[in-house]
């Protein structure tokens, strides 16, 4: 049965745990693929299309001099790409490692970026700093609503008002799912005994009318588009947000 057709929604979302950040995990995972040369090298195609395709009306023509924020950069195939448009790039990532294996990438590919390590709910900048923000299957290491919520206002914290976020996250069909559990509105916990979130709890978002609850205060004209492929033995289903952040006095609080 899909996970997302069960009905046990008896632990309340503020009753889960955070989970551990597993720094290390991610740390050995990237450089497991740097080493046997599976992991992608490019950036995302849809973030490329998101960007550079006629599908978001106000994006610019040129990007040089505009600030751009990708938050759990990883290995940095966004961030370099984002290099290359000519953006001013800066990343988070939560461990130490991970930034120093991307600033090695960065210098060998010639490019500059500023890198810190941080997290969803902590970006370690100023207020109203960035033109665009990237959070790139991200967002949903914050495992609560009320996490989830406050990850979406650090965000909007550091975009300037009207600065554009571009957020990519799992969707219902997605092989993180596979035998995964129901335990309560919004809450997944992971069954996949090849994964090493396995027994953690996940927020995913159910459908696009939710994303327009939980973005729609401080972001406006947010629009959610879906990226579907099946890969011969796998499902890879992503929600793709992008609007712009409010401007003083557009904010409205959903009740
Ligand atoms: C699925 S990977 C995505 C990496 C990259 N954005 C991409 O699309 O290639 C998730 C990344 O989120 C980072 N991460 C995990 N928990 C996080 C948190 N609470 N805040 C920010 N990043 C987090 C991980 O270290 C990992 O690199």
């Amino acid at each position: 049965m899909h996970a997302m057709t069960e009905a046990n929604l008896q632990t309340p979302s503020s009753a889960v745990k955070p989970n551990p950040p597993r720094i290390e995990e991610w740390t050995e995972k990237y450089r497991r693929l740097a080493t046997t040369g599976r992991g992608l090298m490019a950036p995302t195609e849809t973030l490329v299309r998101m960007f550079k395709g006629p599908y978001i009306a106000d994006m610019p023509k040129s990007f040089a001099g505009l600030r751009a924020l990708d938050v759990g950069f990883g290995n940095g195939n966004n961030s370099l790409w984002l290099c290359a448009l000519g953006l001013d790039v800066y990343g988070v990532e939560i461990g130490q490692g991970i930034v120093d294996d991307f600033r090695k990438r960065l210098d060998s590919a010639g490019y500059k970026a500023t890198l810190a390590v941080g997290s969803n709910l902590k970006l370690p900048f100023e207020s109203d700093f960035f033109d665009f923000l990237i959070s790139w299957n991200v967002l949903h290491y914050e495992n609560t609503e009320a996490t989830i919520l406050a990850g979406i206002a650090e965000y909007a914290r550091v975009l300037k008002p009207g600065g554009r976020l571009f957020l990519s996250t799992t969707g219902p069909e997605h092989k993180i799912l596979t035998g995964a559990k129901t335990v309560g509105a919004h809450l997944y916990e992971i069954g996949r005994d090849d994964d090493f979130r396995k027994g953690e709890r996940f927020f995913y978002f159910d459908a696009p009318n939710y994303i327009h609850f939980y973005f729609g205060p401080l972001f406006a004209d947010v629009m959610v588009g879906r990226t579907h492929d099946y890969l011969f033995t796998e499902t890879l289903d992503w929600w793709l947000v992008t609007g712009r952040k409010r401007a003083d006095g557009e904010a409205r609080i959903v009740t």
